[in-house]
């Protein structure tokens, strides 16, 4: 019996388990939040990214998630910055990326380093040190800067009291007259729309005390009670969450089955489609949603990589256990 081969073999199967289960461990222990982008809407949505200054990059800074999509992105722990969506975005004439709504004017599906033109429905985040250190992320969404599309934000697992947030209602649908973009693709901010200082919580009403919700305001909060809807909105509409991982929904209530009763595309002002005839480069990898809309099986894979690196794991530990038993 060649005890030397069949041993050097079963410390050969021994270290490439523990390699292969380190490999899935140390690939699922990443620290900071993971941010994943769904599109409910019926339409294609550019979803654009701007890091606050002294936070860095994300792997993007906009791309395109077309209708039944999902894309996820890392950020680390202690990461700021917002997402927003634009939408009605094509090719012009000068080969410029130009959008709608959201545009971030840069001319490219990119947005680097530029904001949300207004109106636009922003997600805002402040990552904390994560659960080990045990400081919180705070997140909210803000109707401060207009409304262009349905937007909520769901923390996943974390701790804390990790609510839901954001504007499930088509506010463009309830938009007064005065704060219209265009055939409705957008609602302005009474700030943007007048410019007065009582709106916009400037000069003299630029504190808690003077500036006081508007009409206007008034009317985004009671469409969207969790939102932001004016600078100082802050008691009802800043959340916090330990340590979770974020999803951010376009158009959350869209469903197939909605569609014949009511038509929630954005209209755009040359009555031409959004998702246009230009198909931008992306090199994304987005998941397609199942018909049944079952995304979340997709997005769950994080969880179950992490049930088949425990599983692994488990499988080593008992494979040397097994080896230790026979080779003493
Ligand atoms: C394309 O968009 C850019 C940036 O907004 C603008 O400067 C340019 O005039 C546009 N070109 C055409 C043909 O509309």
């Amino acid at each position: 019996m060649n005890l030397f081969s069949s041993s050097s073999w079963s410390l050969s199967l021994v270290i490439f388990t523990l390699f292969v289960s380190s490999l899935l461990l140390s690939s699922t222990d990443v620290s900071g939040s993971t941010f994943s982008f769904i599109n409910k809407c019926d339409y294609t949505v550019w979803p654009g990214i701007l890091a606050s200054s002294g936070s860095p990059t994300l792997e993007t800074t906009g791309f395109e998630l077309s209708k039944g999509t999902y894309r996820t992105l890392q950020a680390p722990t202690g990461w700021s910055g917002r997402f927003w969506g634009r939408t009605l975005c094509n090719l012009n004439g000068s080969d410029q990326w130009v959008c709608e709504t959201g545009d971030c004017g840069s001319g490219q599906l990119e947005c680097n380093g530029a904001g949300a033109a207004p109106p636009a429905t922003l997600a805002e985040f402040t990552l904390g040190s994560g659960a080990t250190s045990g400081s919180d992320d705070f997140y909210d969404v803000s109707l401060v800067d207009g409304y262009n599309l349905p937007l909520v934000v769901e923390p996943s697992g974390g701790s804390g009291s990790c609510v839901a947030t954001g504007c499930v209602t088509d506010l463009n649908k309830q938009c007064p007259t005065e704060l219209r973009v265009g055939n409705g693709q957008a609602c302005k901010s009474a700030c943007e729309a007048f410019g007065t200082p009582e709106y916009c919580c400037s000069g003299e009403y630029g504190n808690p005390n003077t500036c006081r919700p508007s009409v206007y305001s008034e009317m985004f909060k009671s469409a969207c009670p969790r939102s932001y809807s004016y600078a100082y909105d802050d008691a009802t509409s800043t959340f916090t969450c330990m340590g979770a991982d974020y999803i951010i929904t376009f158009c959350p209530s869209y469903s197939k089955s909605q569609k014949s009763s009511r038509d929630s595309s954005p209209k755009t002002t040359e009555g031409e489609s959004g998702s246009g005839s230009s198909t931008p480069t992306s090199t994304q990898s987005e998941g397609e949603m199942l018909a049944d809309g079952s995304w979340l099986a997709g997005l769950a894979a994080g969880d179950s990589t992490r049930n088949l690196a425990s599983a692994i794991t488990v499988a080593a530990t008992t494979t040397i256990l097994i080896l230790t038993f026979f080779y003493l």
